[in-house]
């Protein structure tokens, strides 16, 4: 097992993934390519559910965050797991029901929806929005009077912690973008506008603080000051908040250097102490609804690419040269995220080669990783970086006009496209000659 259980190394020394070759893989399907394993993500899925109904009530829901990996086969995946989704986008609401998935199990996010995305929405049926702000809720009130309907939804609140993870993942802070603050005294103020609100249904509230998080502590924090917030709602306006939504945010393991996460007893732990505070609180336990992303899709997959090139600049760097880069992986360029690469056809060899693997663009920051620790490379090779099955493809874009690449899902010795590679026809269909 290489960092993840999926990942092995076979007799011919190859890398496989869900018990399949990588180098057969990329002979057959060719690179760059991602590849997932879908027996992790239904069993994550399989998990947080398990967890979540056994510890806080049977009513619990995790939802799907989809902006982590988007495409229709996935909806198709949460919706058979019994999971709900959170869609941010018209785009990822298309996507959804493309694949059928029940429109009432839909949370409906975003901090600017258009009037275009809510017409939309509501014309899908979909069951919750997640209010932003007070234009959005005077936009949403505004259609559901108009189409004589009641909108189900929640207020995106900014519980104002840090939960010490990278700057550009922290969502929960007073100054974000995103939600009502607390402090501020505007969460309050939305509060009562939801509650006299024509068209509208205020069933409860959402927080996420951010992402790539792996203790419970700043969930127990966050929890406590939403709990609290719906205790002070329950004082100030006799109103009962049904359900409190937690957001996603639990960590995954890209390097040996990172933590292990068991999401079961995380979710236990949550739900232990979250009793407490609303008991404490004097206020009935709401319905917890959560929103995993990365931790449900990350580690089902990794990217599959031929070195082109191997340089060494004596003195100074080795840089692997791939044919793939930051329009399918920009993380790195992103936030400096650390990765597993390894030369896949030689994955058994030791890794004490030190590389930078650079993508093919022309961008001194198109890497995906320096200085890393991987096997001795040449033209040829099939190099793999493990852990990219979220904010990968979703994040994946056509810069110097790279088409991007195929999903492919292993499953019990069988490997299938669920995403087609794009071809240069694709990507120059919309433009006008
Ligand atoms: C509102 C919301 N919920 C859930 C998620 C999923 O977070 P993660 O992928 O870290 O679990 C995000 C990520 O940005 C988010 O913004």
């Amino acid at each position: 097992m290489i960092i993840h259980e999926t990942f092995n190394i076979n007799d011919k020394g190859h890398l496989t993934i869900g018990g399949m070759d990588t180098v057969e893989l990329a002979e057959k399907f060719g690179t760059p390519a991602y590849i997932l394993d879908e027996n992790v993500i239904r069993n994550n899925c399989r998990t947080y559910l398990k967890a979540a109904t056994e510890h806080f009530s049977e009513d619990a829901l995790p939802l799907y965050a989809s902006k982590a990996l988007c495409f229709a086969g996935i909806y198709k995946i949460a919706a058979e797991e019994g999971m709900g989704v959170d869609c941010v986008s018209g785009g990822e609401l298309y996507t959804a029901r493309l694949a059928g998935f029940p429109a009432e199990k839909i949370y409906f996010h975003g901090n600017n929806k258009t009037d275009r995305d809510i017409k939309d929405a509501m014309d899908m049926g979909v069951g919750t929005f997640v209010v932003d702000n007070l234009d959005e809720l005077e936009a949403l009130s505004g259609e559901a009077s108009a189409r004589g309907v009641v909108q189900r939804i929640l207020l995106r609140i900014t519980p104002g912690i840090d939960p010490h993870t990278h700057r550009a993942v922290v969502t929960g802070n007073v100054d974000s973008k995103f939600g009502s603050a607390i402090v501020t005294g505007q969460a309050m103020e939305i509060v009562k506008k939801a509650i006299s609100a024509k068209g509208i249904r205020l069933a409860g509230l959402h927080c996420h603080i951010g992402s790539q998080i792996f203790d419970v502590e700043p969930f127990a924090e966050a929890a406590d000051i939403m709990i609290r917030f719906i205790a002070d709602t329950k004082k100030e306006c006799s109103y009962e908040i049904e359900e409190l939504n937690l957001g996603g945010g639990l960590g995954v393991r890209y390097t040996e250097d990172d933590p292990t996460i068991d999401y079961s007893s995380a979710i236990k732990n949550m739900a232990d102490i979250i009793k407490t505070y609303a008991l404490s609180n004097g206020i009935k336990m709401p319905r917890i609804i959560l929103e995993p992303g990365r931790s449900l899709v990350a580690a089902s997959g990794l990217t599959l690419y031929t070195v082109g090139s191997v340089k060494e600049i004596t003195g100074f760097k080795n840089y692997i040269s791939v044919d793939g880069g930051m329009p399918d992986n920009p993380r790195y360029a992103l936030y400096q995220s650390r990765y597993t690469a390894l030369i896949a056809n030689r994955a058994s060899e030791p890794a004490d080669y030190k590389a930078t693997i650079a993508g093919r663009c022309c961008e001194s920051g198109d890497l995906l990783g320096e200085d890393m620790l991987i096997q001795k490379a040449k033209r040829g090779d099939t190099l793999a970086v493990l852990v990219t099955g979220a904010y990968n493809y979703s994040m994946a874009s056509n810069y110097n006009r790279l088409p991007r690449p195929p999903v492919i899902m292993v499953k019990d010795g069988e490997a299938r496209v669920a995403v087609k590679r794009e071809t240069y026809e694709d990507i120059t269909a919309n433009d006008v000659i």
